[in-house]
């Protein structure tokens, strides 16, 4: 099986049960269930869920019911995309190539999508009938503190936005990177992992490969904004230089970022020694992570 065709059969399996755990949209009041599901179903690339798969499986690959687990990340990745979009914080019209949130819907309908995607999250994770309760509790505390203010990802979207009066520096830069974005993607390979009852040498080890890609996810993220189009990503280019952001390439220029997420890669495949060939997906993912164009 080729990478493409195996992350179009994960994302598949996820896309289904987004369908099945979100409310449809003739669900009283409509209109909510109608926003949150116009974000969802914008077509991402499900990286975070796919993550969890992976890394799950890479432990058990027979678990049962994974694919929900997986779903929780998304839905807090989609909230914090429609909140990240608002006019309060980056202020964007474009997003997974369609008009923002609010642009369709309204500012007070897009914070409350955001509010239920969030919450649904959570009722997600309480209702995984196929995992063990006291797992099910890790599970909950991991996806909270990964998704707040200490260390989290709430607490990297505070320091990004204040990092717009800032001077950039690279002490700066990496705590902003590692909170609003690393802590979602290491929690991902984490969920899966305890999901699936790693031990703790494989859930650090996992752990160290989920902080290389989630660092190099964000440097490449910060690339594209510069090195592509608004029509190739699906959300504006530009928008990082326009509003002073504290990037990669602003404290280190272009080159060197290169060179970063590809050495943030090796460490990546590095920490994945001991799987050998079990980790075979997991070195896939950080690789289209590293390589890819939007
Ligand atoms: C974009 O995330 C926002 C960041 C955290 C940098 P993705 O690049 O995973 O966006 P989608 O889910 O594919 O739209
Ligand atoms: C967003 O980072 C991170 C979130 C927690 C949503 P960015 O602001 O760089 O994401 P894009 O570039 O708008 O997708
Ligand atoms: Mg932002
Ligand atoms: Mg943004
Ligand atoms: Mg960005």
């Amino acid at each position: 099986m080729t990478f493409s065709q195996y992350a179009a059969a994960q994302g598949e399996r996820v896309n289904a049960a987004l369908q099945r755990l979100t409310p449809a949209e003739s669900i009283e009041p409509p209109v909510i269930h109608k926003a949150m599901r116009y974000s969802l179903f914008a077509g991402g690339k499900r990286i975070r869920p796919l993550l969890a798969l992976a890394a799950g499986e890479c432990i058990d690959p027979a678990a049962k019911g994974l694919e929900n687990a997986a779903c929780a990340l998304e839905l807090i990745h989609t909230y914090s995309l429609i909140h990240d979009d608002l006019p309060a914080l980056d202020n964007d019209d474009l997003r997974r190539g369609r008009p923002t949130n609010h642009k369709v819907f309204g500012e007070a309908m897009a914070i409350l999508a955001g509010d239920s995607l969030l919450t649904l999250a959570f009722q997600v994770l309480a209702q995984l009938r196929d995992c063990p309760a006291d797992r099910r509790i890790r599970l909950v505390e991991e996806l909270a503190v990964a998704s707040g203010t200490d260390g989290g990802m709430i607490g990297g979207q505070v320091h990004d936005l204040e990092g717009e009066h800032q001077t950039p520096t690279p002490e700066l830069l990496e705590r902003i990177h590692r909170a609003k974005t690393g802590a979602l993607l290491r929690c991902s390979v984490r969920l899966g992992a305890i999901y699936c009852g790693a031990n703790e040498a494989d859930l650090a080890a996992l752990s160290s490969y989920g902080e290389h890609i989630g660092l190099a996810f964000q440097i490449v993220d910060d690339l594209l904004d510069i090195e592509q189009s608004s029509e190739q990503l699906g959300k504006t280019a530009g928008k990082d230089v326009a509003q002073h952001k504290i990037t990669f390439p602003a404290v280190y220029g272009i080159a060197k970022s290169h060179e970063m997420a590809e050495a943030e890669l090796a460490a990546a495949y590095r920490s994945l020694e001991a799987f050998g060939d079990r980790a075979h997906w997991l070195r896939e993912i950080a690789n289209a992570i590293v390589n890819r164009n939007k």
